[in-house]
Formats: C-alpha cells, sequence, structure tokens
C-alpha cells in the first residue's frame, strides 16, 4: 500500500508591512471638494468674487446677502471676468449682468444669469 503523497502547499505570506503612501491632497487649504467657495470676507459688499473653477459668481448685493450665479455668459459662453460698479461682466462681447439678481443690464446678452444655490455657514460659502 502506497500512501499518498502528502502535499503540503506552503502559502508564503509577505511579513513585510506594507506601508501605503499618505497621499497629500494639494488645493484647497481643507481638502473639501468643489463646492466650497471661501469665505465671505473674499466677497465684497456691493460687488462679487468669480470662481473660475466652479463657474460660479458669488456677490453680495447689499451687506450679507450673498448670491450665485452661473459664470458662464448667456450670449455666447464666454466666462464673465469681472465684478464691477454693480455688474458681472463678460469680455467677449460686453454683455454685462446686475449682481442683484443676475439679470442683463446690457446686451448682446438677452437671458439673465441662472441662479445657482449657495449655502453660507458662518463666513464659508458652499455650493448646494
Ligand atoms: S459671450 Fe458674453 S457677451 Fe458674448
Amino acid at each position: 500500500m502506497t500512501e499518498g503523497a502528502t502535499r503540503r502547499t506552503v502559502l508564503a505570506t509577505g511579513a513585510a508591512a506594507i506601508v501605503a503612501p499618505v497621499a497629500a491632497c494639494g488645493g484647497n487649504a481643507d481638502g473639501s471638494s468643489g463646492g466650497d467657495l471661501g469665505s465671505t470676507k473674499d466677497i465684497p459688499e456691493g460687488g462679487g468674487k468669480i470662481f473660475k473653477d466652479q463657474k460660479v459668481v458669488v456677490t453680495q448685493p447689499a451687506k450679507g446677502d450673498f448670491k450665485a450665479f452661473s459664470a458662464i455668459c448667456t450670449h455666447l459662453g464666454c466666462t464673465v471676468s469681472k465684478v464691477a460698479n454693480g455688474t458681472i461682466d463678460c469680455p467677449c462681447h460686453g454683455s454685462r449682468f446686475h449682481i442683484a439678481d443676475g439679470s442683463v443690464a446690457h446686451g448682446p446678452a438677452t437671458r439673465p444669469l441662472p441662479a445657482k444655490s449657495i449655502k453660507v455657514q458662518g463666513n464659508s460659502i458652499k455650493l448646494t
């Protein structure tokens, strides 16, 4: 009688600890995702700030009253480039939009900038 071959399976287990590299996230100081629009302190009263990456413009038409609109001009789709004298201005063909409601102040655009929904918590502004 022959004995069946003893099969020994050796599972080699790596004993070395695998050290996962710690990924350092660049970008926002607080590491939050794209909805963060920074601090209310960065939005001038009677003016606004353009967030090119998020394609959003945040305005403060009256003290403590923050609004947000799409930064894409409704004329031919340029990104608006400045907020001055109560309007959000497009560099391409001169359209201007009121900071209070995004409505057209000056053509050739005929449609208002669509409003974006934001939430203000303390000093921080976030897209919702
Ligand atoms: S794309 Fe803004 S004015 Fe034409």
